[in-house]
């Protein structure tokens, strides 16, 4: 029997969305508000979905503790509070869009885990706006 469990998260971070070879002009153009030079934060929500078989003998699919310290190592002490472009080290020469986030928390939290499960990583960057990424 597949199933999937679910944990949610939340952390804030700050970022600038830019590209260093583009004027200020074409970023303003492209990333909005998102451009600012001042940096700005959003409040983000994380569900990270882990699917695979229930264990006959103990009736979990995973101990949800453990999915709650990878995820509190992985993505809430990596980013919460944090200046995504200066801070973390995958955004020096990447975008922090929720796209890009996504991904990257998909890549820390899949290297923690045990290999037998799927991951599914949705990312709400607003309340209206959200990604959703499984490694494809
Ligand atoms: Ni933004």
């Amino acid at each position: 029997m597949r199933i999937t469990a679910n944990r949610k998260a939340h952390f804030n971070a700050a970022h600038r969305l830019y590209r260093a070879d583009w004027s200020d002009e074409k970023n303003s153009e492209i990333f909005g508000k998102c451009s600012n030079p001042n940096f700005h934060g959003h409040n983000y929500d994380l569900i990270v979905g882990v699917t695979g078989e229930i264990d006959p003998e103990t009736g979990y699919l995973i101990d949800l503790k453990i999915l709650k310290d990878i995820i509190k190592v992985e993505v809430e002490d990596y980013m919460d509070h944090k200046n995504l472009n200066l801070e973390v080290p995958e955004f020096k020469n990447l975008n922090p869009t929720v796209e890009n986030i996504a991904v990257i928390i998909y890549n820390r939290v899949k290297a923690a885990l045990d290999n037998r499960f799927e991951l599914t990583i949705t990312l709400y960057e607003t309340p209206r706006n959200y990604v959703i990424y499984k490694g494809e």
